[in-house]
């Protein structure tokens, strides 16, 4: 055993990788039946051009059916004529310790979901906490390990984290998002390991350029080994990734998050949802994770 690791021959990356261990996910989606680009609340959204339903509901599609050839378990919301947007289920509420705090929408073309993301949780056995701040749910809020890492300045509210304080007993960190681009926190921070073994440190991807220098300072200091992606693959929201500690679903362009999850011992895995990319949406915008 210790034979191939003599010290005159060099040591591939792959081989010092930590062995990553995946682990079954269950989460809620929306399937895009109404989805569209009628109005425009973040950069990515122009409605003058037009949007194939049909598209992002087979794109939709092959991202439903590889987390079914993950061993996901699946939970599918009805999507509701007139609200476009709630494809993007991430936004629909946080969910954790079987409580699903409520999303409370900043613009008011997307108000109507909350009420519909928060019917569902009732009817299916969550404790769900009417929000009283303004926030877009796991959009803005991040669980990585046992620490909740939230964004402001486009959208959630910093109000709302101290609401999470309350709710969920955990450390909430506030990170200031400045990129008009990169509005949510999941569009510049992934999760690579969402249920680190005890003692083990969960890790993160991030785009430096979409924070502030205060939480940039605070990603460093917790997040020493981090990925930093690229603004090349940050122009496909190659971030908004969802991860089972193992497999990683990534926008299919995003080549050097790629190559630099695969470097970690990661199996990226690469879907395209270009149609949703013009709603400003990504693979994690479409998931929600329910934790009980
Ligand atoms: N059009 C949606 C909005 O601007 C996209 C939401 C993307 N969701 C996300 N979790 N980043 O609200």
């Amino acid at each position: 055993m210790s034979a191939t690791f003599s010290a005159t021959r060099p040591t591939p990356a792959a081989e010092i990788a930590p062995s990553r261990i995946a682990t079954k996910r269950t989460i809620l989606m929306c399937r895009p039946d109404f989805y569209t680009v009628s109005y425009r609340i973040n950069p990515w959204m122009h409605p003058e051009v037009p949007t194939d339903t049909g598209l992002a509901v087979r794109q939709w599609e092959t991202l439903y059916r590889t987390y079914v050839d993950l061993g996901f378990d699946i939970r599918l919301v009805d999507p509701i004529d007139g609200l476009p947007d709630m494809v993007y289920a991430a936004n629909g509420g946080f969910v954790l310790d079987g409580i699903a705090y409520g999303a409370s929408f900043t613009y008011p073309e997307r108000q109507p979901e909350a009420p519909a993301y928060m019917d569902w949780f009732r009817d299916n056995g969550f404790d769900v906490r009417i929000p009283e701040n303004v926030n877009e749910g796991e959009g803005d809020f991040l669980l990585v390990g046992d620490v909740i890492l939230a964004g402001t300045g486009f959208r959630s509210a910093s109000k709302s984290h101290e609401e999470m304080t309350r709710i969920y007993g955990r450390e909430v960190v506030t990170l200031n998002l400045i990129n008009p681009s990169f509005y949510h926190l999941d569009t510049a921070v992934a999760v690579l390991d969402p249920s680190p073994a005890p003692g083990e440190r969960a890790n993160i991807a991030y785009l430096p350029s979409a924070f502030d220098e205060t939480s940039l300072e605070i990603l460093r200091e917790r997040f020493p080994d981090a990925i930093l992606v690229t603004d090349e693959d940050a122009a496909f929201l190659g971030l908004n990734s969802f991860s089972d500690g193992y497999n990683i679903v990534i926008a299919s362009r995003a080549t050097d998050f790629e190559r630099q999850l695969r470097a970690r011992g990661y199996n990226p895995i690469g879907v395209d949802l270009s149609e949703l990319l013009l709603g400003g949406g990504g693979a994690k915008c479409c998931t929600l994770e329910l934790r009980r």
